[in-house]
């Protein structure tokens, strides 16, 4: 399955090994600023070895997330211009409503700010203290709210999709035995309701196929829970459900989001991401019950139920960028893109995670730095080391982000040490990734004999530590 996916790709649709053209032209540019290597020192320094604590005007490359960081388009800037900032019935809420159902099927469309809100809501409503929501490597905000609601995540994702190795077209998929293990021995009343996040970002950006949904949601069925999906990067997965997954070559990406959302009872949405947005997201459900419950909390929380935080122009822009995110070019650029600096890096005997994601390229970095140990932050060293080499700034997803058991007060040792490289979308060029590989790899061949990492100097003591905690070289 995989191998006819890389032939797709090798043989280019329309360059022969250079990736894709880019199917836009660039209208707006914004200067990058390069600093001295002494200058880069002293600015990591005094962020405390922590990548979040950086000015973004002392980033080259930013590479930090693929969170907000889009580039519009035109026909998205002219749609914001008619934007209805009405504080009830907006116009520009009800197109982004009708766009969610024509895209989703989901009837019942409840705005918020952004993704984490609509996890807020969602868990507020649902969680119960003890309860259990399985899925596929909950993101860090997903977890951090299902836990504040006294509720616990179960990690049901496939063992493949634990390794940086091997080729499984679908890592992100969930086991379907240690699901139906921990559906019979909890019982239905301890599962708040299952979540699949699809692309699954903290295990490498990696899809879920078709089938993998199809049979989350047969045994939800059988046992009477309710299964959301994690939409944040639902048009990533649907490409790769066109690409790898038997049967769907011939399909459109909207036939397919389509049949991916036809399983779910309702879904979570960054738009931050897949909706082309610099802000925004959504809850959107099937069952109008729970949506007339939900209401409440948005207006409590959010604002009034047809504006949720956002601006009639930011309503305008998503349901624009929703309609863009799904169309083939766009998805084969994006996609090609990614796997282009996965190419470079994989080539300079860079670690990285394979298959290459939908959104960022991973840097394991337990062998980016064999001898450091791994209670070390060795994926946090090589967040700190690559910018120092080039300014370009990618970050951590293992050790520190995993944080600590909310029961034992222990780290978690999590089984991927990532320094993730996330690609903003229509952002960057080819020349762009040429120089981030440069700067890669430069950092690698330098710290080949390194033993030693870092350690906390102060670590944030509550919920999520990684945004703000500082570290020191051991
Ligand atoms: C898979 C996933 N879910 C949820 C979120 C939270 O969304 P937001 O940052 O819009 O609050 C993110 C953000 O990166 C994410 O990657």
């Amino acid at each position: 399955m995989l191998s006819h996916f890389f032939l797709l790709h090798s043989s280019g649709a329309r360059f022969k090994n250079r990736g894709f053209m880019i199917p836009f032209r660039i209208k707006v540019v914004e200067p990058i600023r390069f600093l001295s290597l002494k200058e880069r020192e002293q600015k990591i320094g005094d962020a405390g070895l922590n990548v979040f604590r950086l000015k973004s005007s002392d980033v080259t490359i930013d590479l930090l997330t693929d969170s907000g960081t889009s580039a519009m388009s035109n026909a998205q800037w002219a749609a914001m211009m008619i934007g209805d900032e009405a504080y009830a019935g907006s116009t520009s809420f009800f197109k982004l409503e009708k766009t969610v159902q024509e895209l989703m099927g989901l009837p019942f469309v409840i705005p918020t700010h952004q993704g984490r809100a609509a996890e807020q809501l969602l868990d507020f409503t649902l969680v119960k203290p003890g309860q259990m929501v399985p899925g596929n490597t909950h993101f860090d905000t997903t977890k951090a709210h299902i836990e504040f609601r006294g509720g616990r995540c179960v990690d049901c994702t496939i063992k493949e999709g634990k390794t940086p190795e091997g080729e499984h077209p679908f890592k992100g998929n969930l086991d379907i035995q240690t699901l139906e293990t921990c559906l019979k021995k909890e019982g239905s009343e301890k599962i708040a309701y299952v979540l699949i996040t699809m692309t699954c970002n903290s295990n490498g950006g990696q899809p879920v196929s078709l089938e993998n949904i199809a049979a989350v949601a047969a045994l939800c069925k059988k046992f009477k829970v309710k299964l959301f999906l994690d939409a944040a990067r639902f048009a990533e997965n649907a490409y790769f459900i066109q690409q790898r997954e038997k049967g769907f070559y011939e399909k459109s990406i909207g036939e397919i989001v389509q049949r991916m959302f036809s399983f779910a009872d309702g879904c979570t949405m960054s738009a931050k991401k897949d909706g082309l947005v610099p802000i925004g997201g959504f809850l959107a459900l099937r069952d109008k019950i729970l949506f007339e419950t939900m209401k409440p909390h948005d207006i409590l929380f959010e604002g009034f139920y047809t504006y949720g935080g956002m601006s009639g122009m930011d309503m305008e822009a998503m349901a624009q960028g929703l309609k863009e995110v799904i169309q083939k070019d766009y998805l084969e650029h994006r996609v090609g893109q990614v796997a282009y600096l996965g190419r470079r890096l994989k080539k300079g005997g860079v670690p990285v995670v394979e298959p290459f994601g939908g959104h960022a390229i991973f840097i394991d970095g337990r062998e980016f730095y064999k001898n450091v140990p791994k209670d070390q932050f060795p994926a946090q060293l090589a967040c700190v080391e690559i910018y120092k080499e080039g300014g370009v700034r990618g970050v951590e997803v293992g050790a520190c982000l995993a944080g600590r058991d909310p029961d034992t007060g222990k780290n978690i040792m999590p089984a991927l040490d990532l320094c993730r490289l996330a690609i903003p979308r229509r952002v960057y060029t080819q020349e762009h990734f040429d120089y981030v590989a440069e700067i890669v790899l430069g950092a690698h061949e330098k710290g080949k004999g390194r033993k030693t990492g870092l350690k906390f100097d102060q670590e944030t003591p509550q919920g999520i530590r990684h945004f703000t905690s500082t570290f020191k070289y051991v």
